[in-house]
């Protein structure tokens, strides 16, 4: 089965978590471009979106989803979105589209949060996949530098720009054993907008689309 496939069937088992008359939050990626698409089709039986990323927005838009301002909304029922690497845990690094801080804050503003993915996502350790950090510009180096002394090699992603006007550098080499902590120790340093590690605020349920079907990991 392709990964592909498995995000297709973890997209749609969303779905059927996804109530009438509620404001969903949406995610970014391929797997979620997927559950946008299904959304669509009761897109007039839900009161719209919070979205997590201009390219979502964009999708949301284009099938005729209304997107509503976070700050117009209470707190959200439900939020859905991909991951880069996700533990049994459900401890998520994401931020590989770059959308990472704008999903920080919709993931906590929301009461569930249900990570779509395949399979090839859930891993014993994260950090085989480069963990996004969004930095202030003027802070590059600084914040490298002080990757460097946690044990990481950061690359600046090249040509990219967040949506918030930031840049992301991927923290190559590490081996998280401990995501919390250093979720915290990454975000206090100063020019750091955030990381991609969800520890603190981990998903709630993860599909994960297998060659089994879809896997509910909670
Ligand atoms: C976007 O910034 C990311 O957090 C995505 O959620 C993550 O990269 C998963 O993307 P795919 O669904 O494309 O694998």
């Amino acid at each position: 089965m392709s990964a592909d496939q498995g995000k297709r069937m973890a997209a749609e088992a969303a779905m059927e978590y996804v109530e009438e008359n509620t404001v969903i939050g949406v995610g970014t990626g391929s797997t979620v471009n997927l559950f946008i698409d299904a959304l669509a089709d009761m897109k007039a039986r839900i009161d719209g979106t919070i979205s997590s990323s201009e390219a979502s927005t964009a999708r949301l838009r284009k099938h005729g989803i209304p997107v509503l301002d976070l700050n117009e909304v209470g707190t959200l029922p439900l939020y859905v979105d991909g991951a880069d690497e996700s533990t049994r845990f459900l401890q998520l690094i994401k931020g590989g589209g770059g959308a990472l801080t704008r999903e920080k804050i919709v993931a906590a503003a929301s009461e569930r949060f249900i990570c779509v993915a395949d399979e090839s996502k859930l891993v014993d350790v994260l950090g085989g996949f480069p963990l996004p950090v969004e930095v202030i510009p003027m802070a590059r180096s600084y914040v490298a530098r002080e990757l460097v002394k946690l044990g990481g090699r950061p690359e600046l992603r090249s040509g990219f720009t967040t949506d918030n006007g930031n840049i992301i550098l991927d923290v190559h080499g590490l081996k998280i054993m401990e995501p919390i902590k250093l979720e915290q120790q990454i975000n206090n340093i100063p020019g750091v907008v955030t990381n991609g590690l969800f520890a603190l605020r981990p998903a709630d349920l993860l599909l994960l689309g297998s060659a089994d079907g879809v896997r509910k990991l909670t």
